[in-house]
């Protein structure tokens, strides 16, 4: 049977995706996320990562999903030699492998603050207006919560950013109810008609969605 040609845009995509390339030390990271199941951001979503955090100079961000340490990678090299990433997740043996990644990607264990925990119950205790760059990883269900907590951590200047927001191809399809692209959904209505915030929708990864804190 002849193979399908990519449609035009299809190949665009993949050009966009296939733009930015991964080391050694994110391949390893990405293969132990594969072996306990913590679904990495893609390399296109990882490079808009260190961009914004290298835009804004970030010197604390916050992460929500640490998973195995992709995103963190991304962020810590864009990030100022002196900054810390403060990142939480439910599940400490993420966090242990994560921590493996940091140290193989030569970031002392100083630079990284791993709290392990719920999102909605650690973001809570972290100081408001405090933080350059928040990116969020975790339940897709509790997108909206973390917007709002988003908004209390970020200075004005401040960006948060949402990873699946283009949900697996799901969430521009109407057709789809399923909970989490509903979910994703209505954070993108959030993001876009809260008058606090400048948005981005960047198609690369599985979407990444952006927004500026904007002053009061
Ligand atoms: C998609 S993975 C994160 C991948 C990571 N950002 C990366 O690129 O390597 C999602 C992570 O969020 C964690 N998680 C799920 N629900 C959570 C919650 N309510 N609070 C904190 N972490 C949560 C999971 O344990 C998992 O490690």
């Amino acid at each position: 049977m002849a193979e399908t040609q990519p449609s035009p845009l299809e190949a665009t995509l993949a050009y966009a995706e296939e733009f930015h390339t991964e080391d050694e030390v994110l391949r390893t990271a990405r293969h132990r996320a594969a072996e306990v199941g913590a679904p990495p951001i893609l390399p296109g979503a990882g490079a808009a990562l260190c961009f914004l955090a290298t835009a804004v100079n970030a010197r604390a961000v916050v992460e929500i999903g640490t998973g195995c340490g992709v995103s963190g990678l991304w962020l810590l090299r864009g990030m100022r030699q002196d900054g810390t990433l403060t990142s939480v997740d439910v599940e400490p043996e993420h966090q242990r492998l994560a921590r493996q990644s940091f140290a193989q990607a030569g970031f002392s264990g100083g630079r990284t603050r791993l709290i392990a925990g719920r999102a909605l119950d650690v973001l809570p205790r972290l100081s408001d207006g405090g933080y350059d760059l928040v990116f969020c990883d975790g339940a897709k269900h509790e997108y909206a919560d973390y917007l709002a907590e988003a908004i209390r951590l970020l200075r004005v200047g401040g960006i948060v950013v949402f990873d699946g927001a283009l949900g697996n191809h799901r969430v521009a399809d109407p057709v789809r109810r399923d909970p989490d692209t509903v979910a994703v959904r209505e954070l993108g209505k959030l993001v876009r008609s809260d008058e606090r915030l400048r948005p981005l929708m960047i198609p690369l990864g599985d979407g990444v969605l952006a927004a500026v804190r904007l002053s009061d």
